[in-house]
C-alpha cells in the first residue's frame, strides 16, 4: 500500500464522493448484500438506520448491488413505506439531501408485512426474497425489535432456513440491538439459545457508543501515540470518571421500556462500560475482531462492584422530580408518560468501581449518568496523581484580580460528546513578577481540527456489519462479564432497604448523594458547574 492509499477512511468522513481524489481507495463494502430490518416500522429504523444507510449509499459506501426490505407487523405497502423512510431520511439525514440521489436509494428498498412470532411470514418472506437479481444472496438481519423477540425471530429465521449455515458460500449475519438481557443470568440463558441458531461469528451485539468516532479515537490516541500510554496506569493514574448526562426524559412512547430497564440498565451495563474498556484495556495482541473483543472482556472481568456492605456508601440512584430543563416546565419522573406512578426505578444512578489487575491495583473508577441533567455531555476524565511537591501558589483569575485556589492535578479529558475533542490540563505559570500557576488546558477539537461532520456511530456499525468486521460489536463473553459486574449493584437495590431512591432536580447534576459518594473520597466530580 502506498502511503496515499493507507488511509482510506478519509472518504468515509467526506461529504461530495464525486470530489473524491481518484489516488484514494474506498473504504467500501465489496460484496453485494440484502439488509432486512426486522420492526422496520419504529422509531431506531425512520431516525437512525435509514438516513445511515442513505449517508452510507451517497458516499459510495455501500456495494452497487444491494437492497433494504423492512420487514414489521404494520400493513405498508412498498410505496406508503418508502414514502415513509424518505421524509424521514429528509429530517434525520447528517449529509444535505439530493433528491436525485434519494430517488435512486428509494427505489432499493421494498417492504414486507408480517407477524414476527408467525412461522408463515418467514416462508412467504423467503419466497419473496428467491428473486436474487434483485435481493443478493448475503443476507444481514437487523432486529430492531424490543428483546421479547430476538429469540423468537432468530428460531423462525432458522427454521424457515433464512440463515446460511456458516460453511457456505452466501452468508448469514445477525444484528441484535440492545438490551441484551436483564442481568446476568437472562444473557447467560439468551447467549445461549441464540448461539444454537446461529454461529457466534454470525452474531453482531450492537453497542453503539463503540461506533461513535470519538470513542474509536480513544484507541488511536493511546496506541498511535508513544507518550500517554506509559503513565495510564496505577502508578500516575489517581482515578478515572465517566460521566454521561442527558436533558431528555421520557420522550414519546419511551417511558414504557425505560421504566422497566433503569439508568444502570440502559446506560452503564453497556455504554458506559464499553467505554471504560476502551481507557483501561490492554492493547490488544494485534488489531484483529477477536483480539479487541479479547482485551476489552478482560479488563470487564477484573472490575468489582462493591461488596455488599459498601453498596450503601458506593451506588447512588435516583429519580427526577419535577422542575425546569432549559427554562422549560417539565414534569416528575412518575408523572412521564407510561412510568409507573409508584415505580422505583432509577433516572439517574452513580458508582465507585474499582479495577482489580495488574496495571490499575484497584484504581477507583466513577459512573454517572442520568436523565434531565444539566447538560448533554459525556466525557471520560483521566486524573492524574498530584506532583510530589507544590511549589506553586495556583490562582484563579478574572482580568486582573486574582485568587488563591486549589492547585489542579493534570487530567486528560476525552470528549464523547457534544464539543467532540480531548484535552489535557495541565498547570502554567501566569505571566507575571511573582512565581504563580494557573491551571490551563490544550485542546484538541474536532470541530476545529477537521470540517466535516462526524459521521454517525450506526453508519459506521452498519458499515461493518457488512463488511465482516466485528471489533466494534459486543461478544457472548463481554455482556456477560459487564452483567456480573452489575448484578450484585441490582441485586443489592432489591434487597438492601438501607440504600434509598435518592431525588434529584432536573437542570441539576444529580442527587447531592452523588457528590458525597465521591467526596468521601476527598476527590469530586470534573465539569459539574
Ligand atoms: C440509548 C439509550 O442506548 O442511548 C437511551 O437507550 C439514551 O436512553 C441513548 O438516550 C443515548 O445515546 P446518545 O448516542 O444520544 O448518547
Amino acid at each position: 500500500m502506498t502511503e496515499r492509499e493507507s488511509i482510506p477512511d478519509g472518504d468515509t468522513l467526506m461529504a461530495p464522493a464525486q470530489n473524491r481524489p481518484e489516488t484514494m481507495t474506498t473504504a467500501g463494502v465489496d460484496e453485494s448484500v440484502t439488509i432486512i430490518i426486522i420492526g422496520a416500522s419504529g422509531d431506531l429504523t425512520r431516525r437512525k438506520l435509514m438516513p445511515s444507510l442513505y449517508a452510507l449509499y451517497v458516499q459510495r459506501l455501500l456495494h452497487e448491488r444491494f437492497a433494504i426490505i423492512g420487514f414489521a407487523r404494520r400493513a405498508y405497502d412498498e410505496a406508503s413505506f418508502r414514502e415513509s423512510m424518505k421524509e424521514a431520511i429528509k429530517s434525520f439525514s447528517r449529509l444535505p439531501v439530493e433528491e436525485a440521489r434519494l430517488e435512486e436509494f428509494i427505489r432499493c428498498l421494498y417492504y414486507h408485512s408480517g407477524g414476527l412470532e408467525n412461522p408463515e411470514s418467514y416462508l412467504k418472506f423467503k419466497a419473496r426474497i428467491r428473486d436474487a437479481d434483485r435481493f443478493p444472496a448475503n443476507r444481514i438481519f437487523y432486529l430492531a425489535i424490543t428483546p421479547e423477540y430476538f429469540l423468537t425471530t432468530i428460531a423462525n429465521l432458522d427454521r424457515a432456513e433464512l440463515i446460511h449455515p456458516v460453511h457456505e458460500k452466501s452468508w448469514s449475519r445477525v444484528v441484535i440491538e440492545k438490551p441484551f438481557g436483564r442481568n446476568y443470568e437472562s444473557a447467560r440463558s439468551l447467549n445461549h439459545n441464540i448461539l444454537t441458531h446461529l454461529d457466534e461469528s454470525q452474531v453482531y451485539r450492537i453497542d453503539h457508543y463503540l461506533g461513535k468516532e470519538t470513542a474509536q479515537n480513544i484507541l488511536s490516541f493511546r496506541l498511535a501515540n508513544s507518550i500517554f500510554e506509559p503513565v495510564l496506569n496505577h502508578r500516575h493514574v489517581d482515578h478515572i470518571q465517566i460521566t454521561a448526562g442527558e436533558t431528555l426524559g421520557m420522550e414519546g412512547r419511551r417511558g414504557a421500556y425505560y421504566d422497566s430497564a433503569g439508568a444502570l440498565r440502559d446506560m452503564v451495563q453497556n455504554h458506559l462500560l464499553q467505554l471504560l474498556c476502551l481507557v483501561a484495556m490492554e492493547p490488544p495482541g494485534n488489531f484483529t475482531a477477536d483480539a479487541l473483543r479479547g482485551s476489552r472482556a478482560q479488563l470487564l472481568r477484573s472490575l468489582m462492584p462493591p461488596s455488599p456492605g459498601e453498596m450503601p456508601a458506593k451506588t447512588v440512584r435516583a429519580q427526577y422530580t419535577a422542575g425546569f430543563e432549559n427554562g422549560l416546565s417539565v414534569p416528575a419522573y412518575l408523572k412521564e408518560d407510561r412510568i409507573a406512578p409508584d415505580s422505583k426505578m432509577e433516572s439517574y444512578c452513580a458508582l465507585r468501581l474499582t479495577i482489580e489487575n495488574w496495571r490499575w491495583a484497584g484504581l477507583p473508577v466513577y459512573l454517572r449518568t442520568g436523565k434531565r441533567l444539566k447538560k448533554r455531555l459525556t466525557e471520560i476524565v483521566i486524573q492524574f496523581k498530584q506532583s510530589p511537591l507544590q511549589f506553586f501558589k495556583t490562582v484563579e483569575c478574572e482580568g486582573d484580580f486574582c485568587d488563591l485556589t486549589r492547585s489542579q492535578p493534570n487530567t486528560l479529558v476525552f470528549r464523547i460528546q457534544p464539543d467532540e475533542g480531548i484535552s489535557l490540563l495541565f498547570a502554567a505559570k501566569r505571566p507575571s513578577m511573582q512565581f504563580v500557576v494557573e491551571n490551563v488546558a490544550m485542546n484538541f477539537s474536532y470541530r476545529q481540527t477537521w470540517h466535516f461532520s462526524l459521521p454517525e456511530a450506526y453508519e459506521r456499525l452498519l458499515l461493518d456489519v457488512m463488511r465482516g468486521d466485528s471489533s466494534l460489536y459486543t461478544r457472548s463473553d463481554q455482556v456477560e462479564a459487564a452483567w456480573q459486574v452489575m448484578d450484585p449493584i441490582l441485586k443489592a437495590w432489591e434487597s438492601q432497604p438501607n440504600i434509598p431512591l435518592h431525588t434529584y432536580t432536573p437542570g441539576s447534576w444529580g442527587p447531592a448523594a452523588a457528590d458525597d459518594l465521591i467526596r468521601q473520597d476527598v476527590r469530586s466530580w470534573h465539569n459539574s458547574d
